[in-house]
């Protein structure tokens, strides 16, 4: 399998190191002792399955065999650690683009770091950095991606039923050429960003791609809840909202919740 990715990479991702398991906890647990234990930027995992995949915020990523791709990159950022935030958002963009070049659909992306297909969730990113505190930079960084390729033979659980989906309808025949490509061309196109990351040439693909603009909100912010109207994305990749009395807040982080019809 690492033998038919590799055939596609190029630049950058030339130099990544490929290793497939079959079935993890986590692809991003296995890539942070990988990195505590010295392995070099570049090392990339890709697993079948994931028994304990994580989300954001703490959640689970439901990761079942045979119905997506669940990958972990490990990176040595010699940027500020301030422009970590920007890897989901270049991972987000380059994502996007190899759905796009490979199976010719087109995604959105929901702020800030899930992508859409049919309104409905298909792919999450959780970057996790450590840091040295005493040299204010980062040690590491880990950015997984889960893809949901198709529904899972037994649906998804219950919790996610009506905001997560997949990028093929049943029907369709997802072949192994295609999830390859998936997996080379996001490397390629997540290692050219990654190499110019300072420039954030991808934010204007990233605003372009916004599923949440124009769209009535609900945004948590620590115990916080506000309501508003997503206007737009700054350059620092903030979310600019109209709330009700009428003022545009940018926020950096924060959860967001679709007002209905949609989640
Ligand atoms: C989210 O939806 O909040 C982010 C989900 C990220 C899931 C991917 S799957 C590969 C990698 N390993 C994990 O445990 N999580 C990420």
């Amino acid at each position: 399998m690492h033998a038919d990715i590799r055939a596609h990479l190029r630049g950058r991702a030339k130099e990544t190191e490929i290793h497939y398991v079959k079935v993890v906890d986590s692809t991003n647990t296995l890539c942070k002792m990988w990195a505590e234990a010295s392995y070099p930027e570049g090392t990339v995992v890709l697993a079948e399955e994931q028994t304990a995949g994580r989300g954001r915020l703490g959640r689970s990523f439901y990761s079942p065999a045979q119905s997506g791709l669940y990958c972990s990159i490990l990176l040595r950022p010699r940027t500020k650690p301030e422009e970590a935030l920007f890897l989901t958002t270049a991972a987000a963009v380059a994502a996007s683009r190899a759905i796009q070049q490979v199976t010719g659909k087109e995604v959105q992306i929901k702020w800030v770091n899930d992508l859409y297909y049919h309104d409905r969730k298909v792919c999450g990113i959780l970057t996790e950095a450590a840091m040295d505190w005493e040299k204010q930079s980062l040690r590491y960084a880990i950015l997984g991606i889960g893809l949901n390729l198709q529904t899972p033979a037994k649906g998804f659980p219950s919790e996610l039923s009506e905001i997560a989906g997949a990028l093929y309808a049943p029907e369709e025949d997802v072949p192994e050429s295609q999830k390859l490509n998936l997996v080379a061309e996001f490397l390629n196109e997540f290692f050219s960003l990654y190499e110019k990351l300072e420039e954030r040439s991808f934010l204007e693909e990233y605003r372009q791609r916004s599923f949440l603009t124009g769209k009535r909100v609900i945004l948590s912010c620590g115990n916080r809840l506000e309501e508003g109207i997503v206007e737009d994305i700054d350059a620092e990749a903030r979310l600019l909202v109209r709330l009700t009395n009428g003022t545009v807040e940018a926020y950096s982080a924060g959860e967001v919740q679709l007002q209905k019809p949609y989640r």
